[in-house]
C-alpha cells in the first residue's frame, strides 16, 4: 500500500501509537528503581511488567491523563507507582499514595519521592490482620487528603484483602475526595451469578469458600486476609451508596477461570449518575 491509496490516520490512532510507544520504553527502562526481591511484599511476577500492565488499563479503561491528580490506596511498594513516574506531567500530574506497611513507603520515600518532586508517599496507621495487625487506626478517621481534589484514584488487589466495614470505609472516603468528573479504579473479585458458579464448579483460584451469607467470601480459614470476594449486588450497592457509579461494564478477570487478559475483576467507578 503506497501513501496514496492509505487509509488517513486519525489523531486518536496517533495518540494510542504515542503511548503503545511510551509504554514500550517504560517496560525497557533498565534505570527505574526495583525493589530487591527481599523487600517486595506485594507479590510475585515482573515488578515493572505488571505496573505497566496496569498503566495500560489506566489509560485505556480509566481514562488516566499525564496532567491528572492521582491518589493511590494501598500503594504496597510503588509497583503502580514506578511507571507513573513517566506518565504524569508535573504541576498538574502529582501522585499521592498511602500504605499500612512503613517499610514500603520508606522504600518508595527513598526511591520515587526523591527523585520525582510530584511523587509523595503516606504511611497511614491503619490496622489489617495480614498486613498491619497492630495498627492504630480505624474505620472513623478521615483520610488526610481534601474533598473534591483528585481526578484518578485507584486501589490495585487492596479490597481483596479487607473486609467490608474497611471496604464501605474506603468507598466512602474515595467518594469524599474524588472530583465531580473523577474515576475510581478498582480491582476485586466479584461474586457475580457467573462467577459464583465457576467457583461452585472448582475453577476459580483463589478456590474461595461458598458457605455463608456473605457478602463476603475467603479462600483460606487460616488467613482470612489473604483473598476475599464480595457479591456482587453488595459491592455495587455500597458504591452507588457513596454516590459511585460503575462508568463501564465491570472488566471480569481470569481468577475465575473465565477466558481473560486480566487476573482480578476491574471495576471503574465515577461519581453521579
Ligand atoms: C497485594 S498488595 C498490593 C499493593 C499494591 N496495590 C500493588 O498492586 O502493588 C495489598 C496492599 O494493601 C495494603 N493494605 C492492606 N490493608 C490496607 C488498608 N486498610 N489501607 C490501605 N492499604 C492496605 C497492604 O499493605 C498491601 O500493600
Amino acid at each position: 500500500m503506497n501513501a496514496a491509496t492509505r487509509a488517513p490516520i486519525n489523531a486518536i490512532e496517533i495518540e494510542e501509537a504515542i503511548f503503545a510507544a511510551q509504554l514500550k520504553s517504560i517496560r525497557r527502562n533498565n534505570f527505574l528503581p526495583i525493589p530487591p526481591q527481599e523487600r517486595n511484599f506485594v507479590g510475585d511476577g515482573d515488578f515493572l511488567a505488571i505496573g505497566c500492565e496496569f498503566l495500560r488499563h489506566f489509560v485505556e479503561l480509566g481514562g488516566l491523563k499525564p496532567q491528572h491528580r492521582v491518589l493511590e490506596i494501598g500503594c504496597g511498594i510503588g509497583r503502580m507507582a514506578l511507571p507513573l513516574t513517566q506518565f504524569l506531567e508535573a504541576p498538574a500530574g502529582r501522585y499521592s499514595g498511602f500504605d499500612v506497611v512503613p517499610a514500603g513507603i520508606e522504600w518508595c520515600q527513598q526511591n520515587i519521592a526523591a527523585a520525582y518532586a510530584n511523587f509523595e508517599f503516606l504511611h497511614l496507621d491503619f490496622k489489617n490482620q495480614l498486613y498491619n495487625p497492630d495498627g492504630r487506626l480505624d474505620e472513623q478517621t478521615v483520610l488526610p487528603f481534601e474533598s473534591d481534589s483528585v481526578d484518578f484514584q485507584f486501589m490495585i488487589s487492596v479490597v481483596t484483602h479487607l473486609d467490608p466495614a474497611y471496604t464501605t470505609f474506603y468507598l466512602r472516603e474515595a467518594a469524599r475526595v474524588l472530583r465531580p468528573t473523577g474515576r475510581l479504579f478498582v480491582t476485586a473479585f466479584v461474586m457475580d451469578e457467573a462467577n459464583r458458579t465457576l467457583v461452585a464448579a472448582k475453577k476459580a483460584r483463589p478456590a474461595f469458600h461458598l458457605e455463608g451469607e456473605g457478602p463476603d467470601y475467603i479462600a483460606d480459614k487460616a488467613h482470612p486476609m489473604a483473598a476475599v470476594a464480595f457479591d456482587a449486588d453488595w459491592f455495587l450497592r455500597s458504591a452507588r451508596a457513596q454516590g459511585l457509579h460503575l462508568q463501564r461494564p465491570i472488566a471480569f478477570g481470569h481468577w475465575s477461570g473465565r477466558v481473560a487478559e486480566n487476573f482480578q475483576d476491574i471495576c471503574v467507578f465515577q461519581r453521579g449518575k
